[in-house]
């Protein structure tokens, strides 16, 4: 069999696994309408002017098997005010809701349960209040966008619906389906505007295996989008020309699909659609391979601050950023960090190169040459002992002592120096764990993160 018969028979292979059959449709369909029916009919009563619709994946057909969310969306009249939205959309979602809860991100909405009619099944539904302008271009929230990209979606995505489920579980099984702030990948609409740009799974591959930096996609050709110069990825948005619908794509998640559709191609198999399911990491095996690896590692461990993780993400990315900073303003050598959540806390995670130091440390001074500047060095350090005092390449030097010898004494003394954001700080103002090595304890969660953290591509 030849290369593309191989790729042509695993795609089929697989979309027949990830599929949802007619009876999940009808399931899906029936709940949804019945959520619709249940908004509608409980406005009319209260006497608000608002009416749901189906949109996300689960109104185009594009959900992979038993992974169905079902997104609504209540539309408001666009002169309501936000804070009237946001109590009347919230009240009117909970009035209809069996079991819910209510999640804030850039915009709150109810995450709600409800069963279908022979009460076997549990759905999940996102319930979004949002304002029914009259252009997407004219938002007044951060979803209002959402019907229109919906309307797009449902004219133009009759038959290549599959092409769209494979491309989600290919980019599922990267770790890269997803624009959260924690995955930075690709979202759900940003996989149907791929498909629809290139037709199909296999010719999205080709083209991505060839991608560059700055990839620009304009389906409408009408983009107006400039970009601040280094988004990886441009996909025009169909419905509002000077957004890029690709801005949270991060630069690993466009190498990663890029690495991944090279290899796909050139090496097919059903492996690329499996998630795989791998241990957590045993503490024994943690510390053999931290002794292996020679470096240290040292975790700063908090409670993780009460906020949605969209927020809390952009934070600890913050804080890894100013505290490897601080590492190696001290001198130290950082050679790998990352951030996590694990329950209730939240970490900071640096492997380095360098955490132990002498005492002594060279402070380097003026050129000789440049005599006012020797006389204010000299006078500064005059209390230095002599010897300490020195010339090296032309310039003065002096010998003096380091603020902090080890890594683990600096963070415990500087880290509230650090830039962290604003929940960030205020959870470690009220206090913090610094440990290295084996005194880090190994949870599951952890086992797991540490996993994620040694393994490659
Ligand atoms: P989803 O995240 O559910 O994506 O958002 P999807 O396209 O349905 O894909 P899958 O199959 O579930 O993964 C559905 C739509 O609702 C909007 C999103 O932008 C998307 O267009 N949405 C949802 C919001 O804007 N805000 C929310 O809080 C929830
Ligand atoms: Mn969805
Ligand atoms: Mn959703």
């Amino acid at each position: 069999m030849n290369k593309n018969e191989e790729v042509k028979r695993i795609c089929e292979e697989v979309i027949e696994r990830i599929r949802p059959d007619e009876e999940d449709r009808r399931r899906v369909k029936a709940v949804t309408d019945r959520i619709i029916t249940k908004i509608n009919k409980r406005a009319l009563e209260v006497g608000v002017d608002a009416h749901a619709i189906s949109v996300g994946s689960t109104a185009r057909n594009t959900w992979v098997h038993e992974e169905a969310d079902i997104d609504i969306f209540i539309m408001f009249p666009a002169d309501l005010s936000e804070d009237d939205l946001k109590e009347d959309g919230l009240a009117l979602a909970k009035s209809i809701s069996d079991r819910y809860e209510e999640r804030y991100a850039a915009h709150p909405y109810i995450h709600a349960y409800f069963y279908d009619a022979d009460k076997r099944v549990e759905h999940e539904a996102d319930l979004v209040p949002c304002f029914a302008v009259k252009d997407a271009s004219l938002l007044k929230s951060a979803v209002d966008r959402t019907p229109f990209h919906n309307e797009y979606v449902v004219k133009r995505i009759s038959g290549f619906e599959d092409e769209v489920l494979l491309l989600k579980q290919f980019m599922k099984c990267l770790g890269i389906y997803g624009s959260e702030q924690r995955r930075k990948g690709f979202a759900g609409y940003l996989c149907e505007l791929l498909i629809l740009n290139y037709s199909s799974f296999v010719e999205l591959l080709r083209n991505a295996s060839r991608w560059q930096y700055g990839e620009r996609m304009d389906i409408e050709g009408q983009g107006t989008y400039k970009g601040a110069g280094n988004d990886p990825l441009i996909v025009i948005d169909p419905v509002d020309p000077n957004r890029n619908v690709a801005a949270a794509v991060s630069e690993f998640s466009f190498c990663r699909l890029i690495d991944a559709a090279r290899d796909f191609l050139a090496h097919p198999s059903t492996k690329f659609f499996l998630q795989q399911k791998e241990e957590a990491m045993t503490e024994a095996e943690f510390i053999n391979l931290a002794k292996e690896r020679g470096t240290e590692f040292v975790l700063v461990l908090f409670e993780a601050p009460d906020v949605v993780e969209d927020i809390l993400f952009p934070q600890l990315r913050k804080a890894e950023a100013s505290v490897t900073n601080l590492i190696e303003r001290n001198g130290f050598r950082v050679y790998s960090s990352d951030v996590g959540v694990e329950g209730d806390k939240a970490f900071l995670l640096f492997e380095l190169l360098v955490w132990t130091l002498p005492r002594i440390k060279k402070h380097i001074g003026p050129p000789v040459t440049s005599k006012y500047h020797s006389e204010q060095f000299k006078g500064k350090y005059a209390t230095t002992k002599p010897k300490d005092l020195f010339i090296e390449t032309g310039r003065y030097m002096v010998e003096v002592e380091r603020n902090y010898t080890d890594v683990v004494s600096l963070l415990k003394n500087e880290l509230k120096s650090c830039s962290l954001g604003k929940q960030v700080t205020k959870s470690i103002d009220g206090g913090y764990e610094v440990l290295r090595n084996d005194e880090i304890q190994i949870s599951e969660g952890l086992g797991h993160f540490f996993r994620g953290y040694f393994s490659g591509i």
